[in-house]
């Protein structure tokens, strides 16, 4: 099949590139000619295990090609997906600008019948008024092509998204229309061949069903959070209760970890889009909103930690921080809570030497510049250099480089041998009995 994807971010780059792989001839749009320009040159725009080697394959190949042009792409499918950002407005509505723009651009220039996707995260309604755009250009030109929007909301998570994508838990289609649901079954069938994942739906319910499982993810994570919290005040290890909890199978273990609270470009703007979308329509969204309260209050329990145990004046200290990306396996510091961390020590007068594998560079874009050059954050390329002199050692990713570090070393180079785990990713007897001080979430 002959595809375009138009957006070229971790959504539209993966997707094109598992099509292509596939055995499909892929287009790949992006408004950003940096970011073209760089992908012909063979340079990846983000991190994400095993892309780069999958997109140079495929490059090689002839499948996939990068374009700046959609008017030129256009000339070549007639299966357009949109993958364009959808970010947080001011007032927390989705951002629909850019698939708005998407929509009229395909109208000026569509030329046969078509099938258009939506795989951006979007609201409920957006179909019809992708539709109503792209007829109405339609109109303007005198044109009566016929065409078919559809909801394919996608589901894949950075860090682990070419598998998610290949071995996917479900495809979603949302689609009244027979012409479309056939051309994505045929789309899909590599990826659904061991047993049927294909789930068709209308296309508002697609377009709800994506929000609802991320608001769900979201709400497990702020739900243990709260449990944690409220383990803090009982002097309690959350770690125990957890693990009692998650052994009900109709509960599990999966999105039940304590930590420092749920980030990124996704579960941050989905709930609060659909806590929106809960409000227009005149339903109370007591739960969502408690949800999104959660996670803002659990950004900050790192910094109650620490100055619990340091004052206010954080003047002089130096913290150092293991991992900044907003989870591992990625550098998107898209709403990462180490954001929010830093900033509060800085702002209290503290030094932060900070480490992240893959995510200094995204990280260094996040602050002002001034604190990079002033020394007041210095961001190293090695996890033991930042403890250099340090008050305390911060874990905010759970990379795994981190999981059994080297004690000595730590010894060697840390003022004070203290322990902030926003990941509780260490045994807290057994720091202590190797002589560090140690506070996680919730133990
Ligand atoms: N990142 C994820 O893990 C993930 C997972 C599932 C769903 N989603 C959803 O998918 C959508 C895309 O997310 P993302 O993280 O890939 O975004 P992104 O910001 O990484 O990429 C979006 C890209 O679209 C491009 N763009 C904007 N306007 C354009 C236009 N008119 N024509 C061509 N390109 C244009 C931008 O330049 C950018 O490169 C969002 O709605 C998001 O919520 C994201």
């Amino acid at each position: 099949m002959n595809i375009t994807i138009i957006g070229t971010g971790y959504v539209g780059l993966v997707t094109g590139t598992c099509f292509a792989e596939m055995g499909n001839t892929v287009v790949c749009v992006d408004i950003d000619q940096e970011k073209i320009d760089n992908l012909n040159k063979g340079i990846n725009p983000i991190y994400e295990p095993g892309l780069e080697e999958l997109v140079s394959s495929n490059v090689g190949t002839e499948r996939l090609s990068f374009t700046a042009s959609l008017q030129e792409a256009m000339k070549c499918s007639n299966l357009f997906l949109i993958a364009v950002g959808t970010p947080e407005s001011p007032n927390g509505e989705a951002n629909m600008e850019y698939v708005y723009n998407v929509a009229k651009e395909i109208g000026t220039n569509l030329d046969c019948e078509s099938v258009i996707v939506n795989k951006s995260t979007v609201p409920v309604g957006t179909a019809d008024k992708v539709s109503a755009i792209i007829k109405n250009e339609l109109e303007m030109r005198g044109e009566d092509i016929p065409f078919h929007v559809v909801s394919n909301p996608e589901f894949l998570k950075e860090g682990d998204a070419i598998r998610d994508f290949m071995r996917p838990d479900r495809v979603i289609i949302g689609t009244d229309s027979e012409y479309a649901l056939d051309m994505l079954k045929q789309l899909y069938s590599p990826f659904t061949m061991n047993h049927d994942r294909l789930i068709t739906m209308g296309v508002k319910e697609a377009e709800l069903t994506k929000y609802a499982a991320n608001a769900m993810l979201a709400t497990k994570i702020s739900f243990i959070n709260e449990i944690a919290h409220i383990c803090d005040e009982l002097g309690i290890d959350v770690e125990s209760v957890r693990k009692g909890v998650g052994a009900d199978s109709r509960i599990g273990y999966s999105f039940i970890y304590p930590g420092v609270g749920y980030g990124g470009s996704c579960f941050p703007k989905d709930v609060k889009s659909i806590i929106h979308t809960a409000i227009k329509a005149g339903v109370e969204p007591l739960v969502l909103d408690a949800v999104e309260k959660r996670n803002q209050r659990q950004k900050s329990r790192m910094f109650d930690h620490i100055t619990n145990k340091y004052g206010l004046d954080l003047t002089g200290k130096v913290f150092a921080i293991w991992g900044l990306a907003f989870k591992p396996g990625t550098d998107d510091m898209r709403e990462a809570p180490s954001v929010v961390l830093i900033k509060s020590l800085i702002n209290s007068g503290a030094r932060v030497q900070a480490f992240d594998p893959v995510a200094n560079e995204e990280a260094a874009k996040k602050f002002p510049q001034e604190w990079i050059s002033d020394n007041k954050l210095v961001l190293l390329d090695d996890n033991y250099a930042t403890l250099e002199n340090s008050d305390a050692l911060v874990l905010m990713t759970e990379w795994k480089m981190f999981r059994n570090p080297s004690l000595s070393k730590m010894k060697e180079l840390m003022k004070n041998l203290c322990i902030f785990d926003g990941r509780n990713q260490y045994d807290p007897e057994f720091m202590k009995k190797n002589g560090f001080e140690y506070k996680g979430i919730g133990r």
